[in-house]
């Protein structure tokens, strides 16, 4: 079975939704721990709650980039995971970081790359007035918020849609997409060639999520 670990630095409603279908047996997996960059991280105590090993390795205490991540990878590698997953992880990571986990490092992005790299996704969504948005997880490479594409779910824009209320539509396909790549993964099938993902026995199994109907 695969041993998965999660890395969040918030409120961790990705991470919730990864333990849960874990719980319910919809993913086979094993949940090795979860890592926060920051001590405040709400996601933690819902960890905590649904037994999952939690740890901090604090970012703001060490002097740089490079220091912060020896100490994340020892985290990281003490736990043995075939799959790293950024569900809600905030620091960008080095080239040699990514490199040291290539294939196996996921990270799940509120926008339709590569649309709208970096922050402020729905806001900038908005204002360009695209009438479909929504959510990637990617396998990560050293080029932020890029990299093969494993899923992506999508949602109409509304006329009355604020930044709060389309972030909480895009959220809650997030939330099942996430999943839904988690599980391929560990079910050995996601095959990365040429900057592309093939999911063997096709995407059929994630039919609605992909093209929701436009309201
Ligand atoms: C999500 O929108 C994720 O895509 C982005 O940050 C948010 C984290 O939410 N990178 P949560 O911590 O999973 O609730």
């Amino acid at each position: 079975m695969k041993r998965v670990a999660i890395l969040i630095s918030g409120r961790g409603s990705n991470m919730a939704a990864l333990i849960s279908a874990v719980r319910d047996g919809k993913i086979d997996a094993t949940l090795v721990g979860v890592i926060s960059n920051r001590a405040d991280a709400a996601g933690l105590a819902i960890a905590a709650r649904e037994g999952v090993a939690t740890q901090v390795v604090e970012h703001r205490a060490y002097s740089d980039r490079a220091t912060f991540e020896v100490e994340l990878g020892r985290a990281i590698d003490a736990l043995e995971p075939d799959l790293i997953v950024l569900a809600g992880f905030m620091r960008v990571l080095s080239a040699a970081f990514v490199e040291r986990y290539a294939g196996r490092l996921m990270n799940i992005h509120p926008s339709l790359l590569p649309a709208y790299p970096g922050l402020h996704t729905h806001r900038k969504a908005l204002e360009d007035g695209v009438r479909i948005h929504g959510c990637t997880v990617h396998f990560v490479t050293a080029t932020v918020d890029h990299g093969p594409i494993v899923a992506q779910g999508a949602v109409a824009v509304r006329d009355d849609d604020n930044e709060a209320s389309l972030a909480a539509r895009v959220l809650d396909v997030e939330h099942a997409i996430l999943s839904h790549a988690v599980r391929w993964f560990c079910a050995d099938r996601l095959v990365i060639g040429g900057g592309a993902v093939r999911v063997k026995q096709g995407r059929a199994d994630v039919p609605a999520l992909i093209v929701p109907l436009a309201e």
